[in-house]
Parts: structure tokens; C-alpha cells; sequence
């Protein structure tokens, strides 16, 4: 009995000990984050979704029109080359934008490093689906919102992708990990940098 609590016991001294130690990195972790403490505010998050909805809306009308064609490899191509065109060419006056995940198909898409707590912060409440924003500096926010699988992302990105497809894919992505999501499950997110309102920086 005596051997059986210690492993429990020993388990709660680390807790103990690690809570206050994560606790004050999280802390700092947070405050290097968003170095002025000013919260970005309701307009600021508003301009930054109106400044995705193109992206969007024109990954979403490529990528049905690609597969309502039936042609998987133009597909892949929308998601290969159209999806960073289209964000290249949305990423004009100071803004850029584009999508990331925890589960990487592209290694070039790995969340900048403004991105990652905010990430972290997603996969622990995963049905979640409030866009998240940090200030980055005096005149840049960082906006995020996270993107869910629907049923026809499956077809690339489900637990069972057509073997044909399969094999364009891996060679494409030898290191592949986006696959075997499921229905509503969160795929990654789309992120946009821009510029600040002018003047909330002086507030501080
Ligand atoms: C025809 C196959 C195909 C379909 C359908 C598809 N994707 Fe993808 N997806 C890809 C490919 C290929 C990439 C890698 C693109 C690149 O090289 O940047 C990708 C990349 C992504 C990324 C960027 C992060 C990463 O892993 O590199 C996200 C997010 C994503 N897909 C979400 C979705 C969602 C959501 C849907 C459904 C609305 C969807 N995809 C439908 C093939 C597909």
C-alpha cells in the first residue's frame, strides 16, 4: 500500500513545485508577448477580421471550385500555390497574412513565434472558436482565428485520403502530419499582422 501512494504523493510535490515556477513563466512569457499593456481594442480586432475575410473567402470559392471540377491535383494546387498567392497579394501596406497549424503539412506554414502561445491557447479549449489578437509592438497587432475541418477538407486531410492522392501528397510532404482530422476538429489558423490604430500607443 505504502509503495502504491508514493508515486501519487511524489506527483503532487511536483505539482506543487512546478505550479508557482509555470505560473511566473507564463507570466513573463505573457508580458514579453505584448509588451505595451494596452489590450487591442474592439476596432483593432474588427479591421483585422475585415482584413482576413478575403483570404478566406477566396481560399474557400478556389479550393470547392478545384474539387467541384474533380481534380484533385488542381486541388492540391489551389493549396499549394493559389493559397500563398492569394495571402501574398492580400499582404500590402504593412499587413501580413497566412495560415499555420499544430499538425504541419508545409514546415514553410510553422507558426511565427508571436503565434505559438496563441495556439497553445486553442488546442486547450479547442471549441473555442473567439478570434485572439496581441499587440506585437507601438504599431503592430497580431490577430488570429482558428480554421475547422469541414467535411471536404477530409478528402486531403481526413483518417482515409484516396491512395492515388495519398502518394502526391506524401511526395510533395515527406514530412506530412496533416492528416486524420476529423469533422469540426481544429485544423490551424489564419493569422494577420497589421498596423495599429494610430494614437492607442500614446494611451499607454
Ligand atoms: C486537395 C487537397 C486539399 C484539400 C481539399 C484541403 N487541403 Fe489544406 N492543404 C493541402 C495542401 C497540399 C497543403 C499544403 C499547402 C502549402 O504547401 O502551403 C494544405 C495546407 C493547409 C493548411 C496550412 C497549414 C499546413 O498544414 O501547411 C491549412 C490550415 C489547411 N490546409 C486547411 C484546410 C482546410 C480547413 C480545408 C477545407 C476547407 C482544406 N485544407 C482542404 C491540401 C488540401
Amino acid at each position: 500500500m505504502s509503495e502504491k501512494k508514493s508515486p501519487r504523493i511524489r506527483r503532487a510535490r511536483v505539482s506543487i513545485l512546478c505550479g508557482p515556477i509555470l505560473g511566473v513563466a507564463l507570466l513573463l512569457a505573457g508580458c514579453q508577448a505584448a509588451q505595451p499593456t494596452t489590450e487591442v481594442s474592439p476596432q483593432e480586432m474588427e479591421r483585422a477580421k475585415n482584413t482576413l475575410q478575403p483570404l478566406k473567402e477566396q481560399l474557400v470559392d478556389a479550393l470547392t471550385g478545384a474539387l467541384q471540377e474533380g481534380d484533385a491535383e488542381s486541388a492540391i494546387a489551389v493549396c499549394r500555390e493559389i493559397a500563398p498567392q492569394i495571402a501574398a497579394e492580400l499582404s500590402v501596406d504593412g499587413v501580413r497574412m497566412g495560415r499555420t497549424s499544430h499538425r504541419l503539412r508545409n514546415p514553410d506554414n510553422a507558426p511565427e513565434p508571436w503565434i505559438e502561445p496563441l495556439l497553445a491557447a486553442y488546442l486547450e479549449d479547442p471549441e473555442n472558436p473567439k478570434p485572439r489578437a496581441v499587440r506585437l509592438d507601438d504599431s503592430t497587432i497580431g490577430y488570429v482565428e482558428p480554421i475547422y475541418a469541414m467535411s471536404f477538407c477530409l478528402s486531403c486531410h481526413g483518417p482515409s485520403i484516396e491512395p492515388a492522392l495519398n502518394e502526391t501528397i506524401l511526395s510533395l510532404y515527406p514530412e506530412d502530419q496533416a492528416t486524420d482530422f476529423r469533422m469540426n476538429d481544429l485544423r490551424g489558423l489564419f493569422w494577420v499582422t497589421l498596423p495599429s490604430d494610430t494614437g492607442t500607443e500614446t494611451d499607454t
